[in-house]
């Protein structure tokens, strides 16, 4: 397998099923939707759509039309996260993807409505998932995926630990509550897009509680990397600003047990979900091989 080329077509893919189910900017709104379009089409490495399409194809694959809308839908609701994050009374954060953050390029009351447009729009666009289901079957798969995508983002995922984390600023936290905290934040929008993309291709329960673990333990080990980014990388490089965790006076893993200290941790968490990898019995190969990738990611 090559590992480049594989990847390149997956990102491919979700670029243009990102790109399709976009707003289109229309008369007196034409701006807000704008605004949307301005930090979806500024890039990103568009890893949870990837690993949406990934582990539907583990478990035998799905109709295209039927998970695009799932795949734009998630992009959605990440990036509205990220505008969101970065706003003033957040992170403060002044560069995304390689741009000015929304609100710093349309000022904080479009940042705001632009990140709500986008979560809202998430549903809107999921919802056309129903327009190709073929049976029972893939109209039950849609529903149990459009649950997902209400509950995981919410406040028992990412929303929740977005509150807990910007509460925490200032404070020391110990492992168990950081533990908690990158679960939530980041692991659940991971755990998001391969459970959808199990349940549409038709796993079984047993198997989805498979891939939600694997995805929490790939959730923290990529916020752990993302904490060492923000030490060890370059704003030219990340497309973000670098030290935005000391600025807010984050305690992260990096402040608990140093870059290297992290770094052990986030490869135990690999390796743990890879050795879960081992009880499914399904061909993911591709899928071991980005989770390996993602921990020496560069950005
Ligand atoms: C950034 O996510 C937020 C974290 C959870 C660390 P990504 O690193 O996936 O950001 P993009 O989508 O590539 O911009
Ligand atoms: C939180 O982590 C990411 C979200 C859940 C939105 P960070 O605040 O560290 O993410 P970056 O570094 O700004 O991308
Ligand atoms: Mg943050
Ligand atoms: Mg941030
Ligand atoms: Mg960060």
């Amino acid at each position: 397998m090559d590992f480049t080329k594989t990847m390149n077509e997956y990102v491919q893919a979700a670029e243009a099923a990102v790109a399709r189910y976009l707003p289109v900017p229309e008369k007196r709104t034409a701006f807000i939707a704008e605004a949307m379009n301005y930090s979806v089409l500024a890039g990103g490495k568009r890893l949870r759509p990837v690993l949406m399409r990934v582990c539907a194809d583990v478990f035998g694959g799905c109709p295209e039309e039927m998970i695009e809308p799932f795949m734009a839908a998630i992009e959605m609701i990440h990036t509205y996260s990220l505008v969101h994050d970065d706003l003033p009374a957040m992170d403060n954060d002044q560069y995304r993807r390689g741009k000015k953050t929304t609100w710093a390029q349309y000022g904080e009351a479009i940042g705001i409505l632009a990140g709500d447009g986008l979560l809202n729009y998430a549903y809107e666009t999921a919802a056309k998932a129903f327009d190709y289901a073929a049976d029972a079957d893939d109209m039950k798969r849609i529903a149990e995926a459009l649950r997902l995508l209400a509950s995981k983002p919410g406040i028992g995922g990412m929303l929740g630990g977005q509150a807990v984390d910007v509460m925490s600023e200032g404070k020391p936290l110990d492992k168990p509550l950081l533990d908690f905290i990158y679960k939530m934040k980041t692991s659940a929008l991971i755990e998001c897009s391969m459970m959808i993309g199990a349940v549409l291709a038709g796993a079984d329960s047993e198997a989805v509680r498979t891939i939600e673990t694997v995805a929490e333990k790939v959730g923290i080990a990529f916020q752990i990397e993302d904490d060492i980014l923000d030490v060890t990388s370059t704003l030219e490089v990340l497309g973000k600003p670098i030290c935005s965790d000391e600025k807010n006076h984050k305690t992260t893993y990096v402040t608990l047990f140093g870059v290297d200290g992290a770094s052990a941790y986030v490869q135990q968490l690999s390796n743990e979900a890879l050795g879960l990898l081992d009880t499914l019995e399904k061909p993911d190969e591709f899928l071991r091989a980005m989770i390996v990738w993602l921990i020496h990611r560069e950005k």
